[in-house]
């Protein structure tokens, strides 16, 4: 298959949606991206690699940081950790309050807010003031590059302005699913949101989802086969928020976005993906980045079913 003239084409496909969607705000630095940037890669297995547009233009990752620490977690604690969250589809929006009171302070699942800060709770727990840099340390082998680091502008804006996480936190707080010390739970959490990667070095960061826990270029075992499954399992159900039915309904595939206008996915036994526009549609999902990925299936027939 001619991968490149399909990213190609769905440049194209994708250019009238351009005026749709809203860059995030409600944390202002991200405010600061490009409304026009496009970018996306694919990066196979066996080691081909595919760009078009602003593949070397690095983005705040945001959400997308939920799968490292989720699976760095998984690794630490296996099942233990499912005593802390769930793996149901919450079918809130991320940052939600509502359930999380309702449901004793266990939020439903890893990728949504309330359940990755219970998640790097979890890391802190294990790695204390290093656990920032063991969160880093893990991106970097995962995608196979030194060079990644996060954005102090981007931290620091989400800490002045993140009310509804410090709600979450302190919520959680009060049904005894935090361990730690609150502020840096929370400074962690928004620290590993404001990791800086382009499409290029996400798409390789996600091999190893497809390659059964393998990272296909260095050989190395980031995680076990039946955990990989479930990660992959977690990102089709709920990588999405409340469009998580939505996005696996049109595209087909195990994928997660963030605010920061990202989203990978992962085509089983073959390939990640992974594209960048920061404009949003109303569940805080890259409104072209959904398309773009839909076309791709659509024309590759690379979908999961
Ligand atoms: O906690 C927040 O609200 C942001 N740092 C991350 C949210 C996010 O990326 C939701 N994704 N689509």
């Amino acid at each position: 298959m001619n991968y490149q003239s399909i990213l190609a084409e769905i440049q194209n496909e994708i250019k009238p949606l351009f005026k749709e969607g809203k860059v995030a705000n409600y944390i202002p630095a991200l405010q600061k991206a490009n409304p026009n940037d496009f970018a996306m890669s694919i990066v196979t297995i066996d080691g081909n690699e595919y760009h078009i547009g602003c593949s070397d233009k690095n983005f705040s990752i945001q959400s997308i940081s939920k799968v490292f620490t989720f699976t760095l977690a998984l690794e630490n604690y296996s099942k233990e950790l499912y005593k802390k969250v769930g793996h149901e589809p919450s079918g809130d929006p991320f940052n939600s309050l509502v359930q999380l009171e309702y449901e004793n302070g266990i939020p439903r699942n890893p990728f949504i807010n309330a359940g990755a800060i219970v998640t790097t709770d979890s890391l802190i727990s294990k790695y204390k003031d290093d656990t920032f840099s063991q969160v880093l340390k893990f991106i970097k082998k995962t995608s196979n590059n030194n060079t990644i680091n996060f954005d102090n502008e981007i931290f620091k804006s989400e800490l002045e302005h993140g009310y509804r996480n410090l709600s979450l936190i302190n919520l959680m707080k009060s049904f005894k699913n935090i361990d730690n010390d609150t502020k840096k739970v929370i400074e962690t959490y928004f620290q590993q949101c404001s990791i800086m990667m382009n499409t290029k070095q996400l798409a390789h960061s996600m091999l190893f989802l497809a390659n059964h826990g393998r990272q296909p270029i260095t050989n190395e075992i980031i995680i076990n086969e039946a955990k990989a499954k479930r990660i992959n399992s977690l990102m089709l159900t709920c990588g999405h928020y409340d469009a998580s039915g939505d996005f696996a309904y049109k595209v087909g595939l195990p994928g997660k976005s963030g605010v920061g206008g990202g989203i990978v996915a992962v085509v089983p036994k073959k390939m990640a993906l992974c594209v960048y526009s920061p404009k949003l549609n109303k569940q805080g999902n890259s409104l072209i980045g959904t398309k773009a990925l839909e076309l791709f299936t659509t024309k590759t027939g690379l979908s999961i079913f």
